[in-house]
């Protein structure tokens, strides 16, 4: 684990609350880094964020390089998460092992995040054997929802509770530094938090954590649409961001804009030379 890491566990030790937030580009991740965020997660929430895909199961993995290397030259001092898209782990140790390796070398990650337990521990267990450090995800998890109705919160059902609990246990022992849960009731979070002995990032999973998680786009109000139960939105992006567009755009279509302090002096002797030559052609 290297130093930029070695804090999100000084802190857990501390028990200060982690702060995460995802990025997807450059001015995202500065904005994170400004407002003093202690890491920053790239995540498949691209694709819906930013790339317009209508499921995170639809990000490919050259797609989140990109933004992961714009988010890395905004990031210099604190650990920059990778999730692994859909397809790129599940079918075996060695892609698991391959797809987080890119997002390391390529990406200049210091850690990779996958979705779920059971069938993806041997790729965890793979992936961290390889030297990579590993944010597992458990509750919901965004690449299993096909439908709308399946953004349901997990874990409401004592069998559901304890196989998330199960699988946080799991996640643990293999080996994870950490743990993302998503929406999931506050008291079964407590209960794995009380147990894994690795810090528990919530999103939509109450208090009883280590930190909590948001999605960019949400936090800052750029979403479109019903938001999840657990977003409180801090800024109303898309309605500032679109009343600006609109004031230029009526500036321009009134000629107001540009002002005259937008536009580049020249004398009027040099001026003069222009209309002399062009009447001498
Ligand atoms: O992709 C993502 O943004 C995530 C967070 C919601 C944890 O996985």
């Amino acid at each position: 684990m290297n130093a930029a890491l070695e804090r999100l566990t000084e802190l857990y030790a501390r028990n200060a609350p982690i702060v995460m937030l995802t990025a997807y580009d450059y001015p995202s991740a500065r904005i994170a880094v400004a407002g003093g965020v202690d890491v920053v997660l790239v995540g498949d929430s691209a694709a819906m964020t930013v790339l317009g895909y209508s499921s995170t199961r639809e990000i490919s993995i050259e797609e989140l390089l990109m933004l992961t290397r714009a988010v890395r030259r905004a990031v210099t001092d604190l650990p920059v998460i990778g999730d692994l898209p859909f397809g790129t782990y599940e079918e075996s140790d060695g892609l698991a092992v391959k797809s987080a390796s890119r997002f390391v070398e390529e990406g200049g990650c210091d850690a990779v995040k996958l979705e779920g337990g059971g069938a993806i521990i041997p790729r965890v267990r793979a992936i961290i054997e390889a030297g990579i450090p590993v944010f597992g995800h458990v509750g919901l998890l965004p690449q299993s929802v096909r439908t709308r109705e399946g953004y349901r919160a997990r874990g409401r059902d004592p069998e559901q509770a304890l196989a998330i609990v199960a699988e946080s246990d799991e996640l643990a022992a293999a080996g994870c530094m950490a743990l993302i849960v998503e929406a999931v009731p506050a008291p079964v979070t407590g209960i794995i938090s009380r147990r894994v002995g690795i810090p528990v990032i919530g999103i939509g999973a109450g208090l009883e954590t280590s930190g909590q998680v948001l999605v960019y786009h949400d936090l800052l109000g750029f979403s479109e649409g019903r938001q999840a139960r657990f977003v409180r939105q801090y800024a109303s992006a898309r309605r500032d961001l679109s009343g600006a567009v609109a004031a230029w755009a009526a500036d321009v279509r009134a000629r107001r804009y540009p002002a005259p302090e937008h536009t580049y002096p020249i004398t009027a002797e040099a001026l003069e030379e222009v209309r002399r030559r062009m009447d001498a052609d």
